[in-house]
Order: C-alpha cells, then structure tokens, then sequence
C-alpha cells in the first residue's frame, strides 16, 4: 500500500492507495473517531460495494444515505435529503460522514460535512478513476446551482482518503476514460516526465495492469497534495489544476450537465487551452500534436461541440470562479510539464481558436 500526506497543518490528512482496501477489515475503522458513522452513496454504487464498506464497520452504529445517480443529484435538493437523513436521526457533531461513489458523491458529502452542525468529519472512499486522482484530494466541496456549477460549496478537508484501485474494475470504460483526462492533465500542467511515462504506458493503462494503475494514480495524487499543501483556497498555483476547465465547464453548461462528462470536458478543454497557447506563440506546435494524440489515444473528444463557437463559450465562461476584476483567467500550457495564469487573452485571440 502507498500512503501519501496532505499537509495542511492541524487538517493533514493520509491518501491510502491500494488493491482490496474496501476488503480489508479494519484500515477504514482505524481512522475514523466517534462510534457513529453515515454513508453518503447512490443507487449505481450501493450494490457494488456498500456492504463490503459495512463489513469493514462492524464496530461503529452505521446508516447510510442513497441519492440516485448522475450529476444533476449534486443539487441543493440532495443537500437537505442527507441533512434531514442526519437530524432525524439525531446524529451528532460525532458522526463521520463517508463518501463512497464518483466526484458527485465525494462534493455533495463533503458540503453536507462542512454544514452539518458547523462541520463534522468526513472520509472520502472514490469509486471512480476522477474521484481517485483529483476530487476526493484537496478539500473542494460543493453542489450545482441551476445557474452554474459547484457554485454553492466550501473548501472542506476530509480526514482521510481511501482509494482501492479494485474499484475500478466496474467502472465504465467511458468514465474510466473520462478520469483519464484529468490524469494527463496533470502532466501537461506540471510534469513532463509523468506526460512521458503515460505517453509509453498507453497500452498498460488501458489494460487495467494494477501496478501502473497504482502508479498512475500515486502520481497525481502527489501532485495534487503538493499543490493543495502549497495553495489550499486557490490563492494562486491551485488554479493550475483548473487546465482546460474554463472551456470544458462551458461545455458542460452549453451541453446541459451529464451530456459530456465532466473528464470529456476537460479534454476538449485542454485542447483548446493548448491551441490558445499556440496562437500566443508561447508554445511549439509539436506539443499540441502531442497533447492530441495522448488525449485522442483514450478515444476522448478533441474538438468542440459542433454547436459552440465564440458566443456560446463567452457566455458561459464570463461566469468563471476563477475570474477576477471581470477579467477572464486562463491556464494555457508553455511547454508539456509547465503552465501559467494569463489574464490578457483578448476576445480576438479567444475567436480565432473558438
Ligand atoms: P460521478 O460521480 O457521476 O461518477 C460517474 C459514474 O460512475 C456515475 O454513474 C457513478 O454512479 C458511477 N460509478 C462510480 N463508481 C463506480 C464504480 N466503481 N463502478 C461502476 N460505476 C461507478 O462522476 P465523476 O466523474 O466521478 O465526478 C464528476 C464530479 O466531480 C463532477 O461533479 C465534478 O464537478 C466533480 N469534481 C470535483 C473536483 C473537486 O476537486 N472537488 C474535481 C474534479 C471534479
Ligand atoms: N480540481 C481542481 C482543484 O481541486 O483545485
């Protein structure tokens, strides 16, 4: 098993990271306090490993709250189901919340975690490749509002991560793709080697091989919890993680949620961002070819909605979190392995890519 720390002072936590932890008895327990213990999960994932989770419980009084599955349930509806579910019966600031599903469980338990009673503990067990490598590590909890996405949240740590790689067996190849987007995210924003090393493990990867599995995932959760020790709120290098997001959350609004995958999204996303870069003349040609072949050899979406252009991305990325002074931020690539925070992309520039 491979443990890594995010180190955030009195709110560090451990990311566990193996094969068959869901199995294994009593690792979950041991880093749980209080004797009350609530599960947040949904109907797809419930049948797949909610009883394995219970078995591994067996010293702790646990219920356990099932949203129906998909994006669209990451709502503030869902928000009161899981408060009401909490109050009713009368658990208290002692209760340990664990998400156990995709990134849509993971932020949804996570806000009601923030809330309940000003805060209670919360363990995230990601079920789905995304989940594993990027929204289970780093705090961001939210649900959607209808006029956009994880606009109501907080940054809210859990106590502890466990991913079993085992888990992804399951998932559908077209979310496990999905998760691979964010995976090579990480390597066009901040490491070439790791960029490499999947560009030669293309085959393994799709393979399902456990051990390059495990790897793939150690690494960027490394390069999360480095970025979220150094920057926890997104004051400044935090917003790197958001490569390719800017477009892709506004595809994913165009589209309506759920229609793209938030990971299909955002490789579209980064190929625009790229692109951006290669009209600004800060990056070679031969690394946005690189960066659509990786993306393109997960069969994941290289271009654009055919119903998107400049109008419909403008609308929508106006809305942007990472906005500031109504100036439009984007993080563009300088090379595989770097990027940066460019507040001085002109409307020109954005049409002649769009
Ligand atoms: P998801 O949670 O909807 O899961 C995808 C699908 O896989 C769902 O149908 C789910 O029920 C199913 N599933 C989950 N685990 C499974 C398994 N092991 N086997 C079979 N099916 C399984 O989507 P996601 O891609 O995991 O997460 C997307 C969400 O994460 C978005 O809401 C996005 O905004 C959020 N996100 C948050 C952060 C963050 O930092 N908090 C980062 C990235 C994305
Ligand atoms: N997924 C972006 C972040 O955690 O900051």
């Amino acid at each position: 098993m491979s443990i890594l720390n995010v180190e955030l002072d009195t709110r560090s936590y451990p990311i566990h990271i193996d094969q068959g932890l869901l199995t294994s008895s009593s690792l979950i327990s041991q880093h749980i306090r209080g004797k009350r213990v609530c599960i947040v999960s949904n109907t797809v994932v419930q049948p797949l490993y909610l009883e394995q989770l219970k078995a591994s419980l067996s010293d702790f009084d646990v219920d356990q709250v099932i949203l129906p599955d998909g994006e669209s349930e990451k709502s503030l509806s869902n928000f009161d189901t899981i408060m009401s579910h909490l109050l009713s019966g009368a658990h208290g600031r002692d209760t340990t919340l664990i998400a156990l599903g995709g990134g849509v469980i993971g932020d949804i338990t996570g806000f009601a975690a923030a809330c309940y009673q000003r805060g209670i503990d919360f363990v995230q067990v990601p079920t789905t490749l995304l989940s594993q490598v990027d929204s289970s590590v780093g705090g961001k909890t939210a649900v959607n509002h209808p006029l956009g996405k994880n606009m109501i949240g907080a940054f809210y740590q859990p106590t502890s991560v466990f991913i079993d790689i085992d888990t992804l067996k399951t998932l559908p190849i077209r979310e496990f793709n999905a998760g691979i987007a964010e995976v090579i995210k990480y390597g066009i924003l901040g490491d070439y080697d790791f960029f490499v090393w999947l560009e030669e493990n293309i085959d393994a990867i799709k393979a399902n091989d456990p051990q390059v599995l495990s790897r793939m995932i150690e690494r960027c959760c490394e390069l999360k919890a480095q970025i979220v020790s150094e920057d926890e709120k997104e004051g400044g290098v935090r917003a790197l993680l958001n490569l390719g997001h800017t477009f892709g959350h506004a595809i994913e609004a165009e589209q309506g949620y759920g229609k793209w995958l938030h990971g299909e999204a955002v490789a579209t996303g980064m190929v625009l961002a790229a692109k951006l870069a290669v009209e600004l003349n800060i990056i070679q040609t031969s690394d946005l070819r690189r960066i659509e072949a990786l993306i393109g050899a997960f069969d994941l979406p290289l271009v654009a909605p055919a119903d998107m252009g400049f109008e419909e991305f403008m609308r929508h990325m106006k809305r942007d979190k990472k906005n500031l002074a109504g100036k439009l931020r984007f993080i563009v690539p300088t090379k595989i392995g770097h990027s940066e925070i460019r507040d001085d992309i002109t409307e020109e520039q954005l049409k002649n890519i769009l």
